[in-house]
């Protein structure tokens, strides 16, 4: 019942004396470690610490973005451990994302080059265009206009993919690839594509699955990445929709395996032959993550996961509603 497409296999990091990690690899045969320590909402003061910490529990892999606002932080901590002796760059795999502001062709070399500085590296392992949609070219991360709508650009995401293509040429990113598109507007970039996107992050847990979406991803060799992984963290008030970590069917799997209801829900995402993009701040629960290997779900249990499905979204991006190219407005996959 679950073939992960992606080909997972198990890589010992003995250089880095920590403990095993499950593996995927890219078609390109980019290694992607399958924890992944999203530093989304980690505040910049304690950005450096976490990451450092994160490196030293054994995470090897470091999602970024620019409007996450603490890329200096993330690079000072990788800067640091390398510096140290502790691991060399390429155990890690970095990933950062191309802001809305920068879909224009002509900024997109500029927007890399100014991540790059940030994290104090020469080189990402994956360069992610964050959503197919553009905002106008601007300094602010959200340009508005005087009655405070958000202005849109009419940049078609196919030519920003283009200009993503020339940074792979030009070895400044070793893949590229998507997050928050649909499968039709992925189909459209693979129409054209001369390098194909490698993977998709996108928002997925057992009250949204995603499984048309992950079957479409494996059909086109993308590896699919969840961001999220534990859904919703507040009861909603406009629904019947609980916090995952306290549904009583999350806390009876808790207690069956002797483990938290967070690592119930990576373990499911990586049994599905899925990544796991999961902020932390905590060192113990970057260890749990790295550890994730530790236990396995059962068939029933997978299966029950699966039905808890409702296709729930937390993150309808509904600040960029009427946006031409919004992913989830008209989404029929
Ligand atoms: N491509 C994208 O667009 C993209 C990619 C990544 C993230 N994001 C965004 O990232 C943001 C972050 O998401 P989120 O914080 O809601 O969700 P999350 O990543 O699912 O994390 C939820 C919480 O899980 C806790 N946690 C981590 N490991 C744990 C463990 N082993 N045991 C127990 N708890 C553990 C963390 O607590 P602590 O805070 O205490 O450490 C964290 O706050 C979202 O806004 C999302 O939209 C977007």
């Amino acid at each position: 019942m679950y073939a992960p497409c992606a080909k997972t296999c198990l890589l010992d990091y003995r250089d880095a004396k920590t403990k095993l990690a499950r593996i995927v690899t890219f078609y390109n045969g980019v290694k992607v470690p399958v924890m992944g320590i999203a530093t989304a909402e980690i505040e910049p003061h304690i950005t450096t610490r976490c990451v450092r910490e994160a490196i030293e529990s054994g995470l090897r892999h470091i999602d970024c973005a620019p409007i996450f606002c603490n890329q200096e932080e993330v690079g000072q901590a990788i800067k640091e451990k390398i510096d140290e002796g502790f691991i060399k760059r390429e155990q890690l795999y970095v990933s950062s994302k191309l802001w809305n502001t920068r879909h224009n062709p002509k900024w997109v070399r500029r927007a890399l080059e100014e991540t790059l500085k940030q994290l104090k590296l020469d080189y990402l392992d994956n360069y992610v265009m964050h959503s197919p949609m553009g905002f106008r070219d601007s300094l602010v991360n959200y340009p508005r206009n005087n009655r405070g709508e958000l202005l849109f650009s009419d940049v078609d995401y196919v030519d920003t993919w283009h200009a993503m293509e020339s940074l792979v040429d030009d070895g400044l990113v070793r893949s590229i690839g998507l997050a928050n598109f649909n499968a039709e507007q992925i189909a459209r970039i693979l129409e054209v594509a001369r390098v194909a996107p490698a993977n998709l992050q996108v928002e997925c847990h057992p009250y949204l699955t995603q499984k048309n979406l992950m079957d479409f991803c494996c059909k086109h060799n993308m590896v699919f990445m969840c961001y999220q992984p534990t859904g919703p963290t507040r009861k909603k008030a406009d629904t019947r929709i609980i916090p995952l970590k306290s549904h009583p069917k999350i806390v009876c799997l808790s207690k069956k395996y002797d483990k938290n209801p967070v690592e119930i829900l990576m373990r499911y995402q990586v049994q599905r032959g899925n990544v796991v993009l999961i902020k932390a701040t905590n060192k113990d629960q970057m260890k749990q993550n790295v550890n994730i290997e530790s236990f396995q779900l059962c068939r029933k249990d997978m299966k029950m996961l699966d039905l808890m499905n409702c296709n729930f979204r937390n993150n309808l991006i509904s600040s960029a509603t009427g946006h031409p190219h919004h992913p989830f407005e008209n989404d029929c996959s």
